[in-house]
C-alpha cells in the first residue's frame, strides 16, 4: 500500500494533491491516508486470525480523535496510558471494554475513572500500584481485573530511549518478583488476575527479540497455571517497527508467526498493542520552505515546521524521508531542513540533496505515529492542522491551534 505517491510530477495523499492540502488547510499540517490506516490495521489483525486475538492499538502513537474513531470502526481495541488517552477513546466511540490501561504512574484518579467506564484490563507494572489499585476498587465496591506487565530482560537492539524490556529500564515487574506478586493479586479480593504481558521496546526490526520475551513470559504463565493462577489472556505489548529509510522489519505475517510459534498451544487469547506499525507510514507531515540560507560550511531549507510539530528527528536522530511536494526538475543542492526553534537541535533532516526555493513545499514522511501526539508549544508556536484524505475527500480533522488557544489557560498577576 503506497498510500503518497506522485502524479504529474506531484506528491498526493491518495488521489488528493499536497498542493491542495497546503492551499486549503495551510502548513505545517500532518496529512493521514485512511487507506492506508485501514490497511495497516487489517493486515496485522488478519495476521492474527488463527487465533482468540485483541489488537489494541497504541494511543500514544497518534492520539487524534478521528484516528482513533477509524480504528475504533474497523473493530480496534485501545492501549492507553493516561487518563487523557481514556477519554480520547471515549470521545472517539471506542469500547471501554476493549482497552488495556498501561504505564507505571497511574493515579488513583485515573485508576477511578478507569474502572467507572469498565476497562478490560489494567497493566500493573509494581507492588505499589497492585495496592492502590484495590484499594481504589474496594472503595468503589468493584473488582479490577489486572495483568502484570512483566520485565522479561530481553535486548530488544533498539534506540537506548525506547527501549523498555532490560532489567535496567524502569518498566515491568522484576521476572523473579512476578510469581509473589501474582500470588498477593490472587489474594486481593477487589482483584482479578486476566492476564501477563511484556513490552520490551519500540521500532524492532527484527523478531527473535519478540519470541525471546513472548517465550518467557508463557514460561512463566505455565508456571503459575500450575500453581492455580491462570490467566485467560497473554499480552505480548506494542513495538514492531516500520521502514523509515532502509529497514527491512519483519511483515504483520512474519511477526505473528513468530509469535504464534512460541505460544504454541496454549489456549489464551493474545492482546497485542501495536501503535507505530498501524499509523506510522500512514502519515505525513506537510511544511512549507521559508528561506533557503546559504552559510559558510552548510545550506539550510528554512521550514515552517520544527521540533515542536515533529521531535524525533531532535530527540533520538530519528532519520525521515523529505521529498519535494512538486518534481521541479532542478539541480540538487545539499541542505540541513531545519525550523525555525532557536536550538541547533531543531532540524527535521540532515545533509539531504534537495532542489528547493523559497515557497516550495516539502513533505516529511513516515510522520503518523509520534509526531503529533509528542508536539508541543515550545516556542509558542500553535500546533499543526490534520486533515485525514480518503480517495479524493479531503477532511479537516483538527484545526490549526490559534494564538489565543495557546494562552487560553493563563492568567495575570492580580493587579
Ligand atoms: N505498549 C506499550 C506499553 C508501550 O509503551 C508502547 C510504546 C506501545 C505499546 C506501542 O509501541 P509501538 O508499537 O508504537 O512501537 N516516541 C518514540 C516511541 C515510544 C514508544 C513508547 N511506548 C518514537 O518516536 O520512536
Amino acid at each position: 500500500m503506497t498510500p503518497f505517491g506522485y502524479r504529474d510530477r506531484v506528491l498526493c495523499a491518495e488521489s488528493v494533491p499536497l498542493e491542495r492540502i497546503a492551499a486549503d488547510h495551510g502548513t505545517p499540517c500532518y496529512v493521514y491516508s485512511r487507506a492506508a490506516l485501514t490497511a495497516a490495521y487489517r493486515s496485522f489483525d488478519t495476521a492474527f486470525a488463527s487465533r482468540l486475538h485483541l489488537v489494541c492499538y497504541a494511543v500514544k502513537a497518534c492520539s487524534s480523535i478521528a484516528i482513533l474513531d477509524l480504528l475504533a470502526r474497523l473493530g480496534s481495541g485501545f492501549d492507553i496510558v493516561s487518563g487523557g488517552e481514556l477519554e480520547r477513546v471515549l470521545a472517539a466511540g471506542g469500547d471501554p471494554g476493549k482497552t488495556v490501561f498501561s504505564g507505571v504512574g497511574k493515579s488513583a484518579t485515573e485508576m477511578r475513572r478507569a474502572l467507572e467506564v469498565g476497562i478490560r484490563c489494567f497493566n500493573i507494572e509494581s507492588e505499589g500500584e497492585l495496592e492502590r489499585l484495590a484499594g481504589v476498587a474496594a472503595k468503589m465496591n468493584r473488582t479490577a481485573p489486572v495483568s502484570l506487565r512483566v520485565n522479561p530482560d530481553v535486548d530488544a537492539n533498539t534506540h537506548p530511549y525506547i527501549a523498555t524490556g532490560l532489567k535496567r529500564n524502569k518498566f515491568g515487574v522484576p521476572y523473579s518478583e512476578a510469581p509473589a506478586l501474582y500470588r498477593r493479586a490472587a489474594a486481593l479480593p477487589q482483584l482479578k488476575v486476566e492476564g501477563i504481558g511484556c513490552h520490551i521496546g519500540s521500532q524492532l526490526t527484527a523478531v527473535a527479540p519478540f519470541a525471546a520475551a513472548v517465550q518467557k513470559i508463557v514460561e512463566l504463565a505455565d508456571r503459575l497455571s500450575g500453581e492455580g493462577i491462570a490467566l485467560s489472556h497473554i499480552d505480548v505489548g506494542g513495538g514492531l517497527g516500520i521502514r523509515y529509510r532502509d529497514e527491512a522489519p519483519p511483515s504483520a505475517a512474519e511477526y505473528a508467526g513468530a509469535l504464534l510459534h512460541a505460544l504454541g498451544q496454549r489456549r489464551q487469547t493474545l492482546v497485542l498493542e501495536p501503535g507505530r506499525a498501524i499509523t506510522g507510514n500512514a502519515g505525513l507531515l506537510l511544511t512549507r520552505v521559508e528561506y533557503v540560507k546559504r552559510g559558510e560550511e552548510k545550506n539550510f531549507v528554512v521550514v515552517d515546521a520544527a521540533m515542536n510539530d515533529l521531535l524525533r528527528p531532535a530527540l533520538y536522530d530519528a532519520w525521515h524521508d523529505v521529498l519535494p511536494v512538486v518534481q521541479s526538475g532542478g539541480t540538487p543542492e545539499q541542505y540541513d531542513v531545519v525550523g525555525p526553534v532557536c536550538e541547533t537541535g531543531d532540524f527535521l533532516a540532515l545533509d539531504r540533496s534537495l532542489a528547493v526555493q523559497e515557497g516550495d513545499l516539502l513533505a516529511v514522511m513516515s510522520a503518523g505515529a509520534y509526531g503529533m501526539s509528542m508536539s508541543s508549544n515550545y516556542n509558542s508556536r500553535p500546533r499543526a492542522a490534520e486533515v485525514m484524505v480518503d480517495g479524493a475527500a479531503l477532511h479537516l480533522i483538527r484545526n490549526r491551534e490559534s494564538v489565543a488557544a495557546l494562552m487560553a489557560g493563563e492568567m495575570l498577576l492580580p493587579r
